[in-house]
């Protein structure tokens, strides 16, 4: 198994990110950086990058706590944009660069040679340039957008939170999608929001399922939809799969809200897009939490744990998605698969790590060519690290002992996989494609299963 140390990244922590972002602004330069820096401006080089990266959700009513539209905005926050480029913890996506699968239909990173000449022009001491180098004002729709589109369907909840209180948990019920439609409908793209600020601050998560036959007694045989926690992202499904949703469905939301202090009334929306009716896709695809941690976790605090889980495949799979969870204290996830298969054609291989910060529950799609194909009889491994001490910014207070639980403030150790199950035949041919895949192109392709 190859491995890989997360505590290696010890910029990852910050407790001070100005007198750091300082440090590296202030020490005189070599002279090919000054060479490269040299011409870098705010108006011909930083905004391009700023309006496709980063405006979305840095402009006035977008969810990032400050606007980047305009020079005056942007410069005071030069050095901490710098350290949190370089460090990659903005945009958010913190999957692992050095290990595992590397494409994604979703991935919102920069490429290293926009973070270097984000990093160049700070050094360089900011300079805005030429103003008619300015590329046109990016325009937003409104906030309320959706990234999967326009839905077909919208299904809502509202919930009254008290300003006070512990957490709370529980199910509510939506008729929305009753007599919508009369048969059965294949999702092509779902997801799930709180509506507003208000309720993004006192919603911790909230899991969708559709109840078929209105049996509200057997919440156990719901299908499951999606979930929605903090900085959740948009699930893409392959084209050739879907989520069978059953007709007449009342939606529960199964849901876990904390009072922030201010009462307030928490919406939630989920938004779906369906295939055209009667379309009926090759696979049909599932999403579930899987890999649970084997034993109680038992974090105490100061330390630093790790724990372990597994998951059978019992059919040959295309795993689409992997979206890892865990609360303040998680730091660093990795899946791995163990082939089933013994000998010298013995294997196992790392197929994501992401580095994990609670505000962002993203989830990584694998783009369709390197999705993995997992082989029945692979046994996939979840590895969870936990940081207890006080450098980590996730943490309140080092000196609580933590372990398992519902509450916000517990710890909890999963992944949400999505996948698909397939025949041998299937299988067989989705091997044979990516073979020629790589045969046409010198391009890497994950070869997972043989
Ligand atoms: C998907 C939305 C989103 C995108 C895209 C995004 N940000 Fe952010 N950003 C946030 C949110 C929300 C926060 C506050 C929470 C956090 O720090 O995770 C934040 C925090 C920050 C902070 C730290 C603010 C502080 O006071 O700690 C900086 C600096 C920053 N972003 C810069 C950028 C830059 C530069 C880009 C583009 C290269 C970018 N962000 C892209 C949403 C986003």
């Amino acid at each position: 198994m190859k491995t890989t140390n997360p505590y290696n990244r010890n910029t990852k922590r910050y407790a001070k990110p100005f007198s750091l972002a300082l440090l590296l602004s202030l020490m005189s330069l070599p002279v090919w950086a000054q060479n490269n820096a040299q011409g870098i401006t705010f108006s011909k080089d930083i905004m391009p990058i700023l309006q496709d990266n980063c405006q979305e959700c840095h402009r006035p009513q977008g969810q990032g706590p400050m606007s980047f539209m305009t020079y005056e905005e942007v410069r005071p926050w030069a050095p901490l944009i710098q350290y949190k480029v370089v460090n990659r913890q903005m945009p958010p996506w913190h999957i692992d660069r050095t290990i595992g699968i590397q494409q994604f239909k979703n991935d919102r990173s920069l490429s290293d040679e926009e973070v270097r000449i984000i990093s160049d022009w700070v050094n360089a001491g900011a300079p805005e340039g030429n103003s008619a180098d300015l590329p046109p004002t990016r325009e937003f729709a409104d906030s309320g957008e959706w990234s999967i589109g326009e839905p077909d369907v919208v299904v809502t909840w509202e919930y009254n939170v008290p300003a006070v209180g512990a957490d709370l948990f529980g199910d509510i019920y939506s008729t929305d999608l009753i007599g919508k439609f009369s048969e059965g409908r294949y999702i092509k793209a779902i997801q799930t929001r709180a509506a507003d600020d208000a309720s993004r601050r006192v919603v911790h998560h909230a899991l969708s399922y559709a109840s078929s036959d209105n049996n509200r007694n057997n919440p156990e045989e719901d299908q499951f939809l999606v979930e929605y926690a903090s900085g959740k992202s948009a699930e893409i499904y392959p084209d050739n799969s879907g989520v069978l949703l059953p007709p007449d469905s009342e939606v529960r939301l199964s849901y876990h809200m904390h009072p922030v202090g201010v009462e307030t009334n928490a919406k939630i929306e989920l938004g779906i897009v369906f295939h055209p009716e009667g379309y009926d896709p090759e696979y049909r695809r599932w999403s579930k939490q899987l890999a649970q941690r084997q034993s109680l976790l038992d974090i105490p605090g100061g330390e630093i744990v790790r724990t372990d889980g597994y998951v059978y495949f019992h059919t040959n799979t295309t795993i689409t998605a992997f979206q890892p969870h865990m609360h303040g204290l998680g730091s660093y996830q990795c899946l791995e698969l163990i082939y089933p298969t013994q000998g010298p054609t013995a294997k196992t291989e790392t197929i994501s790590c992401a580095h994990w910060d609670y505000n962002w529950h993203t989830i990584y799609n694998y783009a369709d060519d390197v999705a993995p194909l997992v082989p029945a009889g692979t046994v996939a491994h979840l590895i969870s690290y936990f940081d207890n001490t006080a450098s980590n910014p996730g943490n309140h207070d080092a000196r609580n002992w933590t372990g398992d639980g519902g509450r916000t403030i517990d710890e909890m150790s999963f992944a949400w996989l999505g996948w698909y199950s397939m025949t041998d035949e299937q299988y067989i041919a989705e091997l044979e494609r990516r073979k020629n895949l790589q045969n046409e192109s010198e391009t890497e392709i994950a070869f997972i299963g043989e």
